[in-house]
C-alpha cells in the first residue's frame, strides 16, 4: 500500500471490469456474475481507500484475465442489446456506455496521482510537447457581465446525474484570471508568506524549487500553471493576491464556449502548457485554458442542483453531497479527453493535493 488516500493501481484495475460487469453484463445482459463475492470487495463506499490494500482483490495475471472474460462478456452483451426496441432509462443515448467509458477513464486519472508517487516509472513520450504551444501575452484579468445564465447539462445526451437538471442562475458581474495562477506566482506567495509549498516542490538550495515526481527531480518551470495544491493553498493564494476563488456557477459562466478540441487533456503532453498557450481555444470572455492543463477549484461547495435526481446510482454524486467536499472545475492535462466539458463537476476534500489541481482566481467586477 503506497498511501492511505488511493488504492492499490491492481483495485482500481478490478474495479473498473467490476463496474463493467456489473452494469452491463448483469444489468443490462441479465448474466450471472463470473464470481460472485466480487462486487463487495470491488465497492467502492463500502471499502475506503485506505483499506483497499488488505482486501483479498484479484491480482497479477488473475486480475488480468478478469479483465478480459468480462470485456468478453460484454461484447457477447453488446451484440445483443437492440437500441431502437427498449425503454431502458440506462440505455437512451446509450448511457450506460458513455458512463461505463467515463468511468474507466476517471481511473485512469486517479491511477496516474498514484503513478506520479513511485519511483522509476518514466513519464510517457509527450506528443505533443506541451510547451511546443505558445503562450499568447493578455490581460491579467477578463471581465464576464451579469446575466441569467444556464448552469448545467441538458437533459438529452450523457452526463452524471449532479449536472443536472440544468437550471437558470443570476451572475453579477465578475472578473476572472484570464490564464491559470503561474508557478512563479505561487512561489513569490511561499516566499512572501512562508505558505507550505505545492506538493512535490522540493527546495533546489539556492533558493529555488524542484518539482519531483515519479521520482525524478527537475527544476520548476516559472511559466507553468501550478499544480497539486489543495484547496486551503488555492484559497489563501487567492486571498493573498487580493482576489477570490471563483464560484462554480462564475466558472461555467466564464468557460462558456471554450473549445475543448483545443486544450491539454488526455495524458497527450504528460504535463502543463504554458499558461497563456492554446488561446485559440479560449472562452468567450477571452479566458484560455479553462479546459485542460489544470483542474481549478472554486469556491463552491459540492451540492445537489435544484431538483436533483439520482441516476442511475445515489453513490456517484449524492452520497458526497454536502459540506466536506469542495468542486473543481474543467480537467486537467492528465484527464481523458471525452471525461470533461464545461458543465463536469469533480469534487474532493479541501485538503488533497495529490490531483491535478491548480486555480485561477476571480474578482467582483
Ligand atoms: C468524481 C473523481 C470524485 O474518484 O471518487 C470513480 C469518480 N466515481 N468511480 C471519485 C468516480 C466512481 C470520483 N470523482
Ligand atoms: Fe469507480
Amino acid at each position: 500500500m503506497y498511501t492511505p488516500i488511493l488504492s492499490p493501481l491492481v483495485w482500481d484495475l478490478g474495479h473498473i471490469a467490476n463496474f463493467e460487469e456489473l452494469w452491463l453484463v448483469q444489468r443490462i445482459g441479465n448474466r450471472e456474475p463470473l464470481r460472485g463475492g466480487l462486487g463487495r470487495l470491488y465497492d467502492a463506499i463500502e471499502n475506503p481507500r485506505s483499506t483497499r490494500g488488505e482486501l483479498p482483490i484479484l491480482r497479477g495475471d488473475e486480475c488480468l484475465s478478469y479483465l478480459e472474460q468480462v470485456r468478453e462478456r460484454t461484447l457477447e452483451v453488446l451484440a445483443g442489446v437492440d437500441l431502437e426496441s427498449t425503454d431502458d432509462p440506462l440505455l437512451s443515448d446509450g448511457f450506460v456506455y458513455e458512463m461505463l467509458l467515463a468511468h474507466e477513464h476517471q481511473h485512469n486519472e486517479t491511477m496516474l496521482q498514484l503513478i506520479q508517487m513511485v519511483d522509476g516509472y518514466e513519464p510517457v513520450e509527450s506528443d505533443p510537447e506541451p510547451g511546443d504551444e505558445p503562450a499568447a501575452e493578455g490581460p491579467e484579468m477578463v471581465g464576464v457581465e451579469g446575466a441569467e445564465v444556464e448552469i448545467g447539462a441538458p437533459p438529452e445526451g450523457f452526463a452524471y446525474d449532479n449536472e443536472r437538471p440544468r437550471h437558470a442562475r443570476e451572475i453579477e458581474p465578475f472578473r476572472i484570471d484570464r490564464t491559470p495562477v503561474t508557478n512563479a506566482a505561487f512561489a513569490e506567495f511561499v516566499s512572501e508568506t512562508g505558505a507550505d509549498p505545492p506538493k512535490y516542490w522540493e527546495p533546489d538550495g539556492e533558493g529555488g524549487w524542484l518539482r519531483t515526481c515519479m521520482g525524478r527531480a527537475e527544476p520548476l518551470d516559472p511559466d507553468q500553471p501550478v499544480i497539486h495544491v489543495s484547496w486551503h493553498q488555492a484559497d489563501a493564494f487567492a486571498r493573498w493576491a487580493g482576489k477570490r476563488l471563483p464560484t462554480e456557477f462564475e466558472w461555467e459562466a466564464a468557460a462558456r464556449g471554450a473549445d475543448l478540441d483545443r486544450a491539454n487533456l488526455d495524458q497527450l503532453g504528460f504535463g502543463c502548457a504554458p499558461a497563456g498557450a492554446y488561446a485559440d481555444g479560449c472562452a468567450e470572455c477571452g479566458a484560455v485554458q479553462m479546459i485542460g492543463d489544470v483542474w481549478e477549484w472554486t469556491s463552491s461547495d459540492f451540492r445537489a442542483y435544484p431538483g436533483f435526481q439520482h441516476f442511475p446510482y445515489p453513490e456517484y454524486s449524492e452520497v458526497f453531497f454536502g459540506d466536506g467536499y469542495k468542486v473543481l472545475r474543467g480537467g486537467a492535462w492528465a484527464t481523458r479527453r471525452n471525461v470533461i466539458r464545461p458543465t463536469f463537476r469533480n469534487w474532493d476534500l479541501a485538503e488533497r493535493s495529490q490531483i491535478f489541481a491548480g486555480l485561477r482566481c476571480a474578482a467582483d467586477a
